[in-house]
Protein backbone atom coordinates (compact mmCIF):
# COMPACT_ATOMS: atom_id res chain seq x y z
CA UNK A 1 0.00 0.00 0.00
CA UNK A 2 0.96 3.34 -0.58
CA UNK A 3 1.19 6.07 1.97
CA UNK A 4 1.52 9.70 1.82
CA UNK A 5 1.91 12.24 4.40
CA UNK A 6 -0.06 15.00 4.13
CA UNK A 7 0.81 18.02 6.56
CA UNK A 8 -1.47 20.29 8.77
CA UNK A 9 -2.52 23.19 9.52
CA UNK A 10 -3.21 24.76 12.72
CA UNK A 11 -6.70 26.45 12.42
CA UNK A 12 -8.04 29.23 15.66
CA UNK A 13 -9.23 27.07 18.11
CA UNK A 14 -6.04 24.97 18.21
CA UNK A 15 -7.00 21.68 16.36
CA UNK A 16 -5.04 20.32 13.15
CA UNK A 17 -6.15 19.84 9.84
CA UNK A 18 -4.57 18.35 6.45
CA UNK A 19 -3.68 21.07 4.15
CA UNK A 20 -5.24 18.94 1.71
CA UNK A 21 -8.36 17.36 1.18
CA UNK A 22 -10.77 15.21 -0.81
CA UNK A 23 -13.83 16.25 -2.75
CA UNK A 24 -16.78 14.94 -2.05
CA UNK A 25 -19.59 16.92 -3.99
CA UNK A 26 -22.59 14.37 -4.79
CA UNK A 27 -20.68 12.00 -3.27
CA UNK A 28 -21.53 11.87 0.69
CA UNK A 29 -23.26 14.27 2.40
CA UNK A 30 -23.47 18.25 2.02
CA UNK A 31 -22.82 20.20 5.16
CA UNK A 32 -25.45 22.70 6.44
CA UNK A 33 -27.33 23.41 3.53
CA UNK A 34 -29.12 26.69 2.64
CA UNK A 35 -32.65 25.31 3.11
CA UNK A 36 -31.89 25.16 7.02
CA UNK A 37 -30.50 28.45 7.70
CA UNK A 38 -32.91 28.77 10.80
CA UNK A 39 -31.33 28.18 14.33
CA UNK A 40 -33.19 25.33 15.06
CA UNK A 41 -32.80 24.00 11.16
CA UNK A 42 -28.92 23.89 11.29
CA UNK A 43 -28.98 22.14 14.47
CA UNK A 44 -31.28 19.35 13.11
CA UNK A 45 -29.34 19.06 9.91
CA UNK A 46 -26.21 18.09 11.50
CA UNK A 47 -28.07 15.75 13.30
CA UNK A 48 -29.67 14.10 10.22
CA UNK A 49 -25.86 14.13 8.44
CA UNK A 50 -24.92 12.56 11.59
CA UNK A 51 -27.43 9.89 11.50
CA UNK A 52 -27.21 9.44 7.85
CA UNK A 53 -23.12 9.27 8.17
CA UNK A 54 -23.78 6.92 11.09
CA UNK A 55 -21.08 9.30 13.09
CA UNK A 56 -21.69 10.69 17.08
CA UNK A 57 -19.58 13.99 15.58
CA UNK A 58 -17.65 15.26 12.87
CA UNK A 59 -14.57 17.12 12.48
CA UNK A 60 -15.78 20.11 10.82
CA UNK A 61 -19.34 21.25 9.70
CA UNK A 62 -19.45 24.61 7.34
CA UNK A 63 -22.43 26.79 6.41
CA UNK A 64 -22.49 26.20 2.49
CA UNK A 65 -23.56 29.68 1.59
CA UNK A 66 -24.73 32.89 3.33
CA UNK A 67 -27.87 32.82 1.25
CA UNK A 68 -31.09 31.35 2.71
CA UNK A 69 -33.08 29.44 -0.15
CA UNK A 70 -36.38 27.35 0.89
CA UNK A 71 -37.33 23.77 -0.76
CA UNK A 72 -39.20 25.65 -3.03
CA UNK A 73 -36.50 27.88 -4.37
CA UNK A 74 -37.86 31.23 -1.90
CA UNK A 75 -35.17 34.03 -0.60
CA UNK A 76 -36.19 33.65 2.93
CA UNK A 77 -33.91 36.25 3.96
CA UNK A 78 -32.78 34.70 7.07
CA UNK A 79 -29.71 36.73 8.51
CA UNK A 80 -26.63 34.38 8.26
CA UNK A 81 -25.82 35.24 12.05
CA UNK A 82 -28.94 33.47 12.74
CA UNK A 83 -27.70 30.25 10.68
CA UNK A 84 -24.07 30.84 12.59
CA UNK A 85 -25.48 30.98 16.31
CA UNK A 86 -27.36 27.40 15.46
CA UNK A 87 -23.30 26.12 14.65
CA UNK A 88 -22.12 27.37 17.96
CA UNK A 89 -24.57 25.27 19.75
CA UNK A 90 -23.54 22.37 17.16
CA UNK A 91 -20.66 23.03 18.45
CA UNK A 92 -21.44 23.24 22.29
CA UNK A 93 -23.41 20.16 21.78
CA UNK A 94 -20.22 18.22 20.55
CA UNK A 95 -21.46 17.32 17.36
CA UNK A 96 -18.57 19.05 15.31
CA UNK A 97 -15.13 20.05 16.76
CA UNK A 98 -15.03 22.97 14.81
CA UNK A 99 -17.12 25.00 12.97
CA UNK A 100 -16.67 27.58 9.72
CA UNK A 101 -18.05 28.89 6.38
CA UNK A 102 -18.14 29.07 2.46
CA UNK A 103 -19.28 31.22 0.10
CA UNK A 104 -18.20 34.26 2.38
CA UNK A 105 -17.30 37.38 1.24
CA UNK A 106 -15.10 39.96 3.00
CA UNK A 107 -17.92 42.16 3.90
CA UNK A 108 -19.82 38.85 4.97
CA UNK A 109 -16.90 37.57 6.93
CA UNK A 110 -16.39 41.32 8.76
CA UNK A 111 -19.68 41.51 9.62
CA UNK A 112 -19.87 37.72 10.81
CA UNK A 113 -16.88 38.41 13.07
CA UNK A 114 -18.07 41.39 15.38
CA UNK A 115 -21.54 39.27 16.01
CA UNK A 116 -19.91 35.68 16.77
CA UNK A 117 -18.98 33.84 20.13
CA UNK A 118 -16.76 31.68 17.94
CA UNK A 119 -14.92 32.55 14.69
CA UNK A 120 -15.36 30.66 11.67
CA UNK A 121 -12.12 28.37 11.00
CA UNK A 122 -12.16 28.11 7.48
CA UNK A 123 -13.99 30.37 4.55
CA UNK A 124 -13.69 27.59 1.60
CA UNK A 125 -14.44 29.63 -1.47
CA UNK A 126 -13.56 29.31 -4.90
CA UNK A 127 -9.70 29.62 -5.56
CA UNK A 128 -7.70 28.50 -8.42
CA UNK A 129 -5.03 29.67 -11.44
CA UNK A 130 -7.91 31.75 -12.93
CA UNK A 131 -9.56 33.11 -9.59
CA UNK A 132 -6.69 33.92 -6.50
CA UNK A 133 -9.20 35.95 -4.47
CA UNK A 134 -6.43 37.60 -3.15
CA UNK A 135 -7.99 40.66 -1.40
CA UNK A 136 -10.20 37.66 0.74
CA UNK A 137 -7.25 35.16 1.03
CA UNK A 138 -5.23 38.17 2.68
CA UNK A 139 -8.39 39.45 4.94
CA UNK A 140 -8.99 35.63 5.96
CA UNK A 141 -5.72 34.95 6.76
CA UNK A 142 -4.79 38.18 8.59
CA UNK A 143 -7.70 36.76 10.97
CA UNK A 144 -6.37 33.23 11.35
CA UNK A 145 -8.97 32.31 9.17
CA UNK A 146 -8.38 29.28 6.53
CA UNK A 147 -8.37 29.23 3.37
CA UNK A 148 -9.94 26.26 1.64
CA UNK A 149 -9.94 26.30 -2.36
CA UNK A 150 -12.90 24.39 -4.26
CA UNK A 151 -12.84 23.57 -7.75
CA UNK A 152 -8.97 24.13 -7.75
CA UNK A 153 -8.61 22.99 -11.10
CA UNK A 154 -10.71 26.05 -12.59
CA UNK A 155 -11.74 25.27 -16.11
CA UNK A 156 -8.83 23.46 -16.66
CA UNK A 157 -9.87 19.78 -17.12
CA UNK A 158 -11.67 18.85 -20.83
CA UNK A 159 -15.22 18.19 -18.88
CA UNK A 160 -15.56 21.68 -17.79
CA UNK A 161 -14.51 24.68 -20.49
CA UNK A 162 -16.64 27.01 -21.10
CA UNK A 163 -15.66 28.14 -24.74
CA UNK A 164 -14.43 31.44 -23.07
CA UNK A 165 -12.73 30.33 -20.56
CA UNK A 166 -9.17 30.97 -20.02
CA UNK A 167 -5.78 29.34 -19.79
CA UNK A 168 -4.21 27.27 -18.79
CA UNK A 169 -6.00 24.21 -19.82
CA UNK A 170 -4.41 20.57 -19.19
CA UNK A 171 -1.57 21.17 -22.41
CA UNK A 172 -1.00 24.97 -21.50
CA UNK A 173 2.71 25.21 -22.35
CA UNK A 174 4.05 27.46 -19.85
CA UNK A 175 2.59 25.32 -16.76
CA UNK A 176 4.12 21.97 -19.15
CA UNK A 177 7.54 23.66 -19.21
CA UNK A 178 6.99 24.16 -15.36
CA UNK A 179 6.05 20.40 -14.49
CA UNK A 180 8.87 18.71 -16.50
CA UNK A 181 11.02 20.90 -14.26
CA UNK A 182 10.21 19.68 -11.73
CA UNK A 183 9.40 16.41 -12.63
CA UNK A 184 5.54 16.78 -12.03
CA UNK A 185 2.08 17.05 -13.58
CA UNK A 186 -0.02 20.49 -14.76
CA UNK A 187 -2.58 19.55 -11.69
CA UNK A 188 0.24 18.75 -8.85
CA UNK A 189 2.07 22.24 -9.88
CA UNK A 190 -1.27 23.87 -9.35
CA UNK A 191 -1.98 22.43 -5.92
CA UNK A 192 1.84 23.00 -5.13
CA UNK A 193 0.95 26.61 -6.21
CA UNK A 194 -1.81 26.73 -3.77
CA UNK A 195 -0.08 25.04 -0.91
CA UNK A 196 2.73 27.84 -1.32
CA UNK A 197 -0.27 30.58 -0.54
CA UNK A 198 -0.73 28.88 2.78
CA UNK A 199 -4.17 27.30 1.23
CA UNK A 200 -5.81 24.13 1.53
CA UNK A 201 -7.25 22.58 -1.58
CA UNK A 202 -10.08 19.39 -1.56
CA UNK A 203 -9.59 18.28 -5.41
CA UNK A 204 -12.50 16.26 -6.35
CA UNK A 205 -11.36 12.69 -8.01
CA UNK A 206 -13.14 9.22 -8.43
CA UNK A 207 -9.77 7.76 -9.70
CA UNK A 208 -7.73 6.21 -7.55
CA UNK A 209 -4.65 6.52 -9.51
CA UNK A 210 -5.23 10.70 -9.84
CA UNK A 211 -5.77 10.49 -5.47
CA UNK A 212 -2.23 9.75 -5.63
CA UNK A 213 -1.03 11.93 -8.31
CA UNK A 214 -2.67 15.06 -5.91
CA UNK A 215 -1.56 13.93 -2.58
CA UNK A 216 2.37 13.75 -4.24
CA UNK A 217 2.74 17.50 -4.01
CA UNK A 218 4.66 17.78 -1.08
CA UNK A 219 8.74 16.95 -2.00
CA UNK A 220 9.38 19.80 -4.37
CA UNK A 221 9.32 23.69 -4.19
CA UNK A 222 8.02 26.23 -6.62
CA UNK A 223 11.19 28.67 -7.19
CA UNK A 224 9.61 32.49 -7.69
CA UNK A 225 10.21 32.20 -11.57
CA UNK A 226 7.33 29.70 -11.79
CA UNK A 227 5.39 31.69 -9.27
CA UNK A 228 5.48 34.54 -11.06
CA UNK A 229 4.67 32.24 -14.56
CA UNK A 230 1.93 30.94 -12.99
CA UNK A 231 0.08 34.07 -10.92
CA UNK A 232 -0.51 35.76 -14.37
CA UNK A 233 -3.07 33.28 -15.01
CA UNK A 234 -5.35 34.97 -12.69
CA UNK A 235 -7.96 37.04 -14.70
CA UNK A 236 -10.55 37.14 -11.59
CA UNK A 237 -12.47 34.08 -13.53
CA UNK A 238 -15.08 32.16 -12.16
CA UNK A 239 -15.83 28.78 -12.63
CA UNK A 240 -18.38 28.58 -10.12
CA UNK A 241 -21.26 31.07 -10.96
CA UNK A 242 -24.98 29.69 -9.33
CA UNK A 243 -26.30 32.81 -11.40
CA UNK A 244 -30.07 31.55 -10.58
CA UNK A 245 -29.35 32.85 -6.91
CA UNK A 246 -27.88 36.12 -7.73
CA UNK A 247 -31.04 38.14 -6.89
CA UNK A 248 -31.27 36.47 -3.21
CA UNK A 249 -30.36 38.44 -0.06
CA UNK A 250 -26.30 38.13 0.64
CA UNK A 251 -25.38 36.68 -2.36
CA UNK A 252 -21.37 37.07 -2.40
CA UNK A 253 -20.53 37.47 -5.66
CA UNK A 254 -19.96 41.01 -7.66
CA UNK A 255 -22.93 40.62 -10.19
CA UNK A 256 -22.40 38.18 -12.85
CA UNK A 257 -21.33 38.40 -16.65
CA UNK A 258 -25.06 37.06 -18.08
CA UNK A 259 -28.39 38.10 -17.33
CA UNK A 260 -30.69 35.19 -14.92
CA UNK A 261 -31.22 32.96 -18.03
CA UNK A 262 -30.11 29.51 -16.59
CA UNK A 263 -32.47 26.91 -15.19
CA UNK A 264 -31.09 25.51 -11.62
CA UNK A 265 -29.49 22.78 -12.91
CA UNK A 266 -30.54 18.94 -11.94
CA UNK A 267 -28.14 18.11 -9.08
CA UNK A 268 -29.45 21.21 -7.25
CA UNK A 269 -32.81 20.88 -8.04
CA UNK A 270 -32.43 17.32 -6.16
CA UNK A 271 -31.26 19.05 -3.16
CA UNK A 272 -34.00 22.04 -3.68
CA UNK A 273 -36.44 19.15 -3.67
CA UNK A 274 -35.52 17.85 -0.86
CA UNK A 275 -35.32 13.93 -2.43
CA UNK A 276 -31.77 14.01 -0.90
CA UNK A 277 -32.81 14.23 2.66
CA UNK A 278 -33.29 10.45 2.88
CA UNK A 279 -30.51 8.68 1.32
CA UNK A 280 -30.52 5.95 4.06
N1 LIG B 1 -18.54 25.14 -1.11
C1 LIG B 1 -19.00 25.17 -2.35
O1 LIG B 1 -19.90 25.95 -2.69
C2 LIG B 1 -18.38 24.26 -3.38
C3 LIG B 1 -18.61 24.49 -4.75
C4 LIG B 1 -17.98 23.66 -5.66
C5 LIG B 1 -17.18 22.61 -5.23
N2 LIG B 1 -17.02 22.40 -3.88
C6 LIG B 1 -16.17 21.28 -3.37
O2 LIG B 1 -14.90 21.31 -4.01
C7 LIG B 1 -14.62 20.03 -4.56
C8 LIG B 1 -13.70 20.15 -5.75
O3 LIG B 1 -14.23 21.01 -6.73
P1 LIG B 1 -14.81 20.49 -8.12
O4 LIG B 1 -15.29 19.10 -7.96
O5 LIG B 1 -15.79 21.53 -8.55
O6 LIG B 1 -13.59 20.60 -9.14
P2 LIG B 1 -12.05 20.17 -9.18
O7 LIG B 1 -11.67 19.40 -7.96
O8 LIG B 1 -11.27 21.40 -9.49
O9 LIG B 1 -11.99 19.25 -10.48
C9 LIG B 1 -12.54 17.97 -10.49
C10 LIG B 1 -12.27 17.37 -11.85
O10 LIG B 1 -10.87 17.19 -12.04
C11 LIG B 1 -10.59 15.86 -12.41
N3 LIG B 1 -9.30 15.53 -11.82
C12 LIG B 1 -8.98 15.48 -10.50
N4 LIG B 1 -7.69 15.20 -10.33
C13 LIG B 1 -7.15 15.07 -11.57
C14 LIG B 1 -5.86 14.75 -12.07
N5 LIG B 1 -4.83 14.55 -11.23
N6 LIG B 1 -5.67 14.68 -13.41
C15 LIG B 1 -6.69 14.90 -14.28
N7 LIG B 1 -7.95 15.18 -13.87
C16 LIG B 1 -8.18 15.27 -12.52
C17 LIG B 1 -11.73 15.04 -11.85
O11 LIG B 1 -11.92 13.88 -12.64
P3 LIG B 1 -12.19 12.40 -12.02
O12 LIG B 1 -13.08 12.54 -10.81
O13 LIG B 1 -12.87 11.70 -13.16
O14 LIG B 1 -10.85 11.82 -11.69
C18 LIG B 1 -12.90 16.01 -12.03
O15 LIG B 1 -13.38 15.95 -13.37
C19 LIG B 1 -16.03 19.46 -4.88
O16 LIG B 1 -16.02 18.08 -5.06
C20 LIG B 1 -16.81 19.92 -3.65
O17 LIG B 1 -16.58 19.04 -2.56
C21 LIG B 1 -17.59 23.23 -2.95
Amino acid sequence: MVKVNIPTTKLNNGIEMPVLGLGTWLGIDEKVWQHNHREADAIQSVKDSLRRLNLDYVDQVLMHWPMSISPDGIDEKIDYLETWKGLEKVLDMGLAKSIGVSNFNVEQLKRLLANCKVPPVVNQVEINLNLGQKELVDYCQSQKIVVVAYSPFGTMMPSRQPPDSPEPKLNNPLMLAIANKHGKTVTQITLRYLYQRNIVSIPKTVTKSRLLENASIFDFNLDENDVQTIAKFDVEYRTVVPVFWQNHQNYPFPEERQPYKEDIPLCLRIWKNGANADID
